[in-house]
């Protein structure tokens, strides 16, 4: 028989209310929600009100909670709460990216002091087993690189631009659809993108990278001339959570890419998130669910619960055995878009491919060196886009005179 454990339960909203059912759906977990912590003591709830608690000492102190749930949608309070948590000796489970990203090392280290279990699978694409599958699966195999998908709302209005609708049109559907929150700047510019993108690169290649450290662009800006530009491509527009490593150093950030009709992430669409895997051995595999919602996001985490009956951690096998740095400093090949063509040299292209004016639109295509692109704030400047066209990306100048001289012969 297995332990039996009780949960202290922070947060009864979406997750946190798909968590308490699934629960009760799942007659081999050994686990029962002792108690529940919550906010507004006026709100009206499907449970007998003796089974809420406002304060978190009501759970942290609480001698008979071994293991605390957190999923509250406040990463300043899910912080102190998650800290205390594991200060005081339970096992954690959370679904709160921004909170991980922001910290991760300060509670891996907590969590290995006070030698607690901290899992968080759901934080990153809901219903996607892709941490547990980087820590135990690919353990020993050598991941090179990943395109995700992993925010659904961004995915959502990629799909629907594709099909001819304006990015306005496409994000209202959203929000009536129940994708996108009312102010959707977390999901459109990238910032929750780059969250999970943070918590992968520690999983994959040992990276500590702070979210400010990590550059992100989102699709605030998109026109139907952009999409067109990647249907010229056979492509289509993704914003994807992108990491690989190059030589010996990392490159990991948040931007549109055209992605090839060839590729196993063309055809993710809707709010379905994906995280395509390229291994040495393995090479390449791609994970693909529910990125959102209350019951597949509850499945990963009843899955961490589970995880912990039997005494699972993650081993951080990459931290220990890889010495990868995180770099911006190398080149890509992109496409930058401007209302006037004089905007397009905000940005210095180390080779030009070509530039054409399109309609209202001047289009510029070739290869820019990172730190000069990201010197532009994207999100906040509606006259622009840009979007990677290739996954060939070079440290050195050098390099890329070759692959140009290379590609003129
Ligand atoms: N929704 C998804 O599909 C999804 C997917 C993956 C990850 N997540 C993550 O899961 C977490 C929860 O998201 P959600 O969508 O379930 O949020 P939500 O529906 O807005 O519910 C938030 C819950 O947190 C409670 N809460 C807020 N501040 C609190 C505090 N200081 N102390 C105690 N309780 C507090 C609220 O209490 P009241 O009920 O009293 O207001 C509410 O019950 C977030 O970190 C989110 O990023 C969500």
């Amino acid at each position: 028989m297995k332990k039996k454990i009780n949960i202290g339960l922070f947060g009864y909203g979406c997750v946190g209310q798909g968590f308490y059912k699934v629960l009760q759906q799942s007659p081999n977990t050994n686990a029962v929600i002792t108690k529940i912590v919550v906010k507004d003591k006026s709100k009206s709830r499907d449970l007998p009100v003796q089974q809420f608690y406002y304060q978190p000492s009501d759970i942290l102190l609480d001698n008979n909670i071994d293991t605390v749930v957190e999923l509250i949608d406040d990463a300043n309070a899910a912080y102190d709460i998650v800290k205390s948590a594991l200060k005081l000796g339970k096992n954690v489970v959370s679904a709160n990216k921004k909170l991980i990203a922001e910290h991760l090392d300060e509670l891996i280290e907590l969590a290995n002091t006070q030698q607690v279990t901290f899992l968080y699978e759901a934080s990153v694409c809901a219903s996607i087993p892709i941490i547990r599958n980087i820590e135990d699966y690919f353990k020993s195999d050598h991941i090179q690189g990943f395109q995700g998908i992993c925010n659904g709302t961004t995915n959502y209005i990629l799909s629907r631009t594709a099909q001819g609708l304006t990015y306005d049109k496409a994000l209202s559907e959203a929000q009536e659809l129940g994708f996108a929150e009312s102010d959707p700047t977390l999901d459109v510019d990238g910032f929750d993108a780059k969250y999970k993108l943070a918590i992968l690169l520690k999983h994959v290649f040992g990276v500590s990278a702070k979210p400010e450290d990590i550059f992100n662009c989102g699709i605030r800006h998109i026109k139907p001339a952009h999409v067109n530009f990647a249907d010229n491509y056979e492509g289509k527009l993704k914003l994807y959570s992108y990491a690989k490593q190059v030589e010996d150093k990392v490159i990991g950030f948040v931007a549109p890419f055209v992605v090839p009709l060839s590729h196993p992430n063309y055809n993710v669409e809707n709010e379905f998130n994906a995280v395509n895997i390229n291994a040495k051995f393995a090479h390449e595999q791609l994970f693909q669910g529910r990125g959102a919602g209350s019951v597949p996001t509850a499945s990963a985490v009843l899955s961490d619960v589970q995880a912990f009956q039997t005494g699972y951690k993650y081993d951080y096998s990459s931290t220990k055995y890889n010495d990868n740095t995180f770099t911006n400093d190398f080149y890509l090949k992109i496409v930058l878009s401007a209302h006037d063509e004089s905007s397009l040299d905000a940005i210095k292209f180390e080779h030009t491919a070509y530039s054409e004016v399109e309609g209202k639109l001047a289009f510029k295509v070739g290869w820019v060196y990172f730190r000069n692109l990201i010197k532009v704030d994207f999100n906040s400047r509606s006259n622009m886009f840009f979007a990677v066209i290739s996954e060939d990306f070079k440290l050195r100048l050098s390099e890329v005179e070759h692959a140009v001289g290379e590609a003129l012969v």
